[in-house]
């Protein structure tokens, strides 16, 4: 939304559109923009009326949409517009134009909403407003908050009503999960955005000095409240004045915590709290709730992010995962910046250092968390429990909701989460609270709601991860688990030789041993093609590399659609063998370590049915090799970190499969990079 800086129509579409790009790896199934839809050189005549335009398919194809529109004039120039922009990822109903957001009120596109989320009461506020003569046309649940707030409109009670009090009579109304922005005929320049548990933050691009740092929250009290909060500002006195005297000002509002798709115009960003009602109107910013919640700071701060624009670009990489994979020496380092000092084999979290004493009288630890970063609580969980001496459960979030999983006051809960805004993971952080467990966060994204709701934890550094399969978070998570059980047990005198070990093992890790295995890169790529025809991979494998096996199966799914499964090599002669016969690709992982001889009688099972297992083992490892029809090589490093070492050969073989059967591997068909639904 600009003020007073003057853009043709065709940069706004541009920067909507690539805002739009950028958050691609949400969901990318359908795609549309709301803009202002006249053609004069009076913005207001022109933001009398709105222009929806969307399609099914990538942002690709809406670009190619916008410009088959003859009648919109691209070249006009205005300095106040408001757009917005969605892309999808089908919760309710089919992907189709009707049902991609903007949604809308009615035929003249009196309000549109764009939305993230789902609305679990949608089905009852529909039947309420078609008993009201409402008329809907998509199967979309996002079209229930547009009529809704046509209808708030409708009935209001006088005409100086302000959209952001219209809005925030909607989402009273409103179950379930949302981010949204308003954009409205009736309200001409003016975009109002809100959020409950699926993120929203707001990017403010100005060339002048801003005038504060902090926007102050204005409560609307009532009824019982009105008391308690009658000292604080209310928001029908005034909204706020930002900048207070400068008006050139450009406002972005991005569902994505991690301001990738504001970045390239801004570095200063509100992260909007769960219930918060942001106003724009006339080149101010103002934040609205309707109460104060306990502990709720009246203030949102404006943040200034480090992230650089190239963090988030391809660079001479095919996709965003090939570079992510390439990146995990640094991203490794970047997990431990600051964090070990190796001459003397020290710790420091600084996120965890006012818990660490309660965190080590704790009874048990529970990792919680979904797909690659379950992988992550998997692969760790033996070393956490050697070196920490508590009981370490790992649990899949759905799954530990489902079951009312008993939580005590005296139980450390860990959310793994790359993008920290998982609804499941989110939900179960919540569920744990309740509980009075002490709840620690392990995220990639400062701000997400993950890392706010926790009550500590660790960052892991890893940098912005775009491609849809999780790679280099996946190792930094496991290198940031591996430093808090080394944490745990730092004055325990038992421990200090194999802690030294570890610690180490870690100085180690990135910069020789990850790099000599992406070094393998080719043969894996010949691997690939001798693979890529097939229907089905099984991967195999034992103590610390069972989680490895489940997370290569989960990347060869992802992006290959081929089938995979990841077996734990203890469980073969209880089913999985019966799948063995000569034309099955089977992967074997075997390391030296100590479930070594049983996963060499595991490979002799195989080899019996005539399996020709293609093996990821210890370069040194003559023994196996010499037994082997095919052997990726892999440097030996300490038992415990070995399995950031065996995963990458999977994570490489996975992305030359895709690329091989001609997907798209950033944006594989049906799946989203972060999912803020349950
Ligand atoms: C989605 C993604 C996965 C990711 C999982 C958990 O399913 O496609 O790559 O592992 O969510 O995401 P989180 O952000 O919580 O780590």
């Amino acid at each position: 939304l600009n003020y007073h800086v003057p853009r043709t129509r065709r940069d706004i579409l541009e920067i909507l559109l690539k805002g739009l790009r950028r958050l691609e790896y949400r969901g990318y199934d359908s795609a549309g923009v709301g803009i202002d839809g006249g053609n004069s050189k009076d913005w207001e005549s022109n933001a009398k009326t709105i222009r929806l335009i969307k399609q099914r398919g990538k942002v690709k194809a809406l670009d190619e949409e916008i410009h088959k529109q003859q009648d919109l004039d691209l070249d006009i120039e205005v300095d106040v517009h408001l757009g917005i922009a969605h892309t999808r990822w089908a919760t309710h109903g089919v992907p189709s134009p009707v049902n991609s957001h903007p949604q809308r009120s009615d035929k003249n596109n009196e309000f549109i909403v764009i939305h993230n989320g789902i609305i679990t009461n949608y089905k009852d506020l529909k039947k309420f407003l078609e008993s009201k003569g409402y008329e809907f046309e998509s199967e979309t649940d996002t079209e229930t908050i547009a009529k809704l707030v046509k209808y708030m409109y409708d009935n209001r009670e006088s005409d100086d009503i302000n959209f952001a009090t219209l809005v925030e009579r909607v989402i009273q109304q409103l179950e379930g999960a949302f981010a949204l922005v308003f954009k409205s005929v009736h309200y001409p320049g003016e975009a109002i955005g809100t959020r409950r548990g699926s993120p929203l933050l707001m990017g403010v691009r100005s060339d002048h000095k801003l005038s504060t740092d902090h926007i102050p929250v204005l409560y609307r009290c009532s009824g019982k409240e009105k008391k308690s909060c009658s000292s604080l500002p209310r928001t029908d006195q005034d909204t706020c004045l930002f900048p207070l005297d400068e008006k050139a000002v450009e406002y972005y509002f991005a569902s994505d915590a991690s301001a990738s798709a504001v970045i390239e115009h801004t570095n200063r960003v509100i992260f909007l709290e769960d219930d918060d009602v942001a106003a724009v109107m006339e080149g101010r910013l103002s934040i609205h709730r309707i109460k104060r919640r306990v502990g709720d700071y009246p203030a949102r701060a404006i943040q200034t992010l480090q992230m650089e624009l190239q963090q988030i670009m391809k660079g001479n990489y095919s996709s965003f995962m090939q570079k992510e994979i390439f990146e995990q020496p640094e991203s490794v380092v970047n997990t431990m910046r600051g964090r070990i000092n190796f001459d003397n084999n020290t710790v420091t979290l600084g996120g965890l250092k006012d818990h660490i004493k309660e965190i080590q009288r704790c009874r048990r630890l529970i990792l919680i968390a979904c797909g690659t970063s379950y992988h992550a609580g998997v692969a760790t969980r033996q070393v956490l429990e050697e070196l920490t001496e508590l009981p370490v459960m790992v649990e899949l979030a759905s799954d530990f909701l489902d079951r009312n999983t008993p939580v005590f006051r005296d139980d450390v809960c860990f959310f793994i989460s790359q993008s920290g805004e998982t609804a499941d993971s989110l939900l179960a952080l919540r569920y744990c609270k309740e509980r009075g467990a002490l709840t620690v966060g392990v995220t990639n994204t400062v701000g997400s709601s993950i890392s706010r709701e926790t009550d500590c934890g660790v960052h892991i550094n890893a940098g912005p991860e775009i491609g849809v399969a999780s790679t280099k978070a996946y190792t930094s998570q496991f290198v940031a688990l591996i430093m808090f059980a080394l944490l745990m047990c730092d004055d325990r005198i038992s421990m200090q030789p194999r802690r030294r070990e570890i610690i180490q093992g870690l100085r180690v890790l990135p910069v020789d041993l990850i790099k000599e295995v992406l070094s393998l890169d080719d043969e894996i790529q010949k691997l690939a093609t001798e693979l890529y025809q097939q229907k089905s991979v099984l991967i195999m494998g034992r103590g610390y590399h069972y989680a490895t096996c489940l997370e290569g199966a989960l990347k060869i799914k992802e992006i290959t659609y081929m089938h995979s499964e990841g077996i734990l090599a203890g469980e073969l002669k209880h089913g999985p063998l019966a799948l063995v016969d000569k034309l099955m690709p089977v992967i074997m992982i075997i390391m030296r370590d100590h479930t070594y001889t049983k996963c060499q009688n595991a490979l002799q099972q195989v080899v019996a049915r005539q399996g020709r297992p293609i093996l990821i083992c210890d370069k040194d490892d003559h023994e196996t090799i010499k037994n082997s029809s095919r052997a990726i090589k892999v440097p030996h490093c300490v038992d415990c970190l070995q399995g950031i070492l065996s995963v990458i050969p999977l994570q490489l073989l996975s992305f030359h499969l895709a690329v091989l059967r001609g997907y798209d591997v950033d944006c594989p068909r049906n799946l989203a990079k972060s999912v803020t639904v349950e």
